[in-house]
């Protein structure tokens, strides 16, 4: 399949094809997952980064990309809430492209989630945000986090961050998936991180 898509329309034919029902808002679509098995990745991780690649190569425009990441990413991943990135300017994080309910637009380096992935460098992977330090609750219905960081020639310049209404919601495997799909787009975006 040709994944290089250039219109909103081909990107959601392609969610639609691998299972996701879009014609709602992601938030009034999701729904707590209690199995585990049901919040497998709805493409195995050579797949996703395949199309990932499509959807990206050729353009070069940030937020163009980021936008089709985060939309990418909540048509193949079950069970979230919100997913989206956080650009780093200065000593702080700025909203950038996502989906899911309007989000805290600046947070502070070393606040939350998103802020302890870029003070340590570290994926944040959060079974309980009510029990992590800082957390910055932007969506009452999160109840576990997955932030990455994103990096361009070693420096953290962004954050992807996913939410998910389930505790403990995103495993080590989840961890890895996401991690190579983030590398995949700082690949493409920054021509090897
Ligand atoms: N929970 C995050 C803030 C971002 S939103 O959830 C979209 C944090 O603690 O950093």
């Amino acid at each position: 399949m040709n994944v290089v898509c250039t219109s909103p329309r081909e990107i959601l034919t392609m969610a639609e094809g691998i299972g996701f029902d879009h014609t709602e808002p992601m938030n009034e679509a999701v729904a707590t997952v209690t199995n585990s098995q049901s919040a497998l990745p709805a493409l195995p991780l050579d797949e996703a980064v395949r199309q990932l690649e499509g959807l990206l190569t050729g353009e070069t425009d940030l937020v163009a990309n980021a936008a089709n990441t985060s939309a990418f990413l909540s048509s193949i991943l079950p069970d979230l809430n919100w997913v989206g990135f956080y650009f780093l300017h200065y000593d702080e994080l700025v909203l950038g492209p996502f989906q899911g309910q309007p989000a805290c637009v600046r947070i502070p380096v070393g606040r939350g989630g998103c802020g302890t992935c870029v003070e340590s460098g570290v994926t944040q992977r959060v079974d309980d945000v009510h029990a992590f330090p800082g957390h910055i609750a932007c969506d009452v219905r999160s109840r576990s986090e997955l932030v990455v960081p994103v990096r361009r020639g070693g420096e953290v310049v962004a954050v992807l961050d996913i939410d998910s209404p389930s505790p403990a919601r995103f495993s080590a495997d989840d961890q890895a998936y996401v991690e190579a799909l983030v590398a995949q787009f700082t690949r493409c975006q920054y021509g090897g991180g």
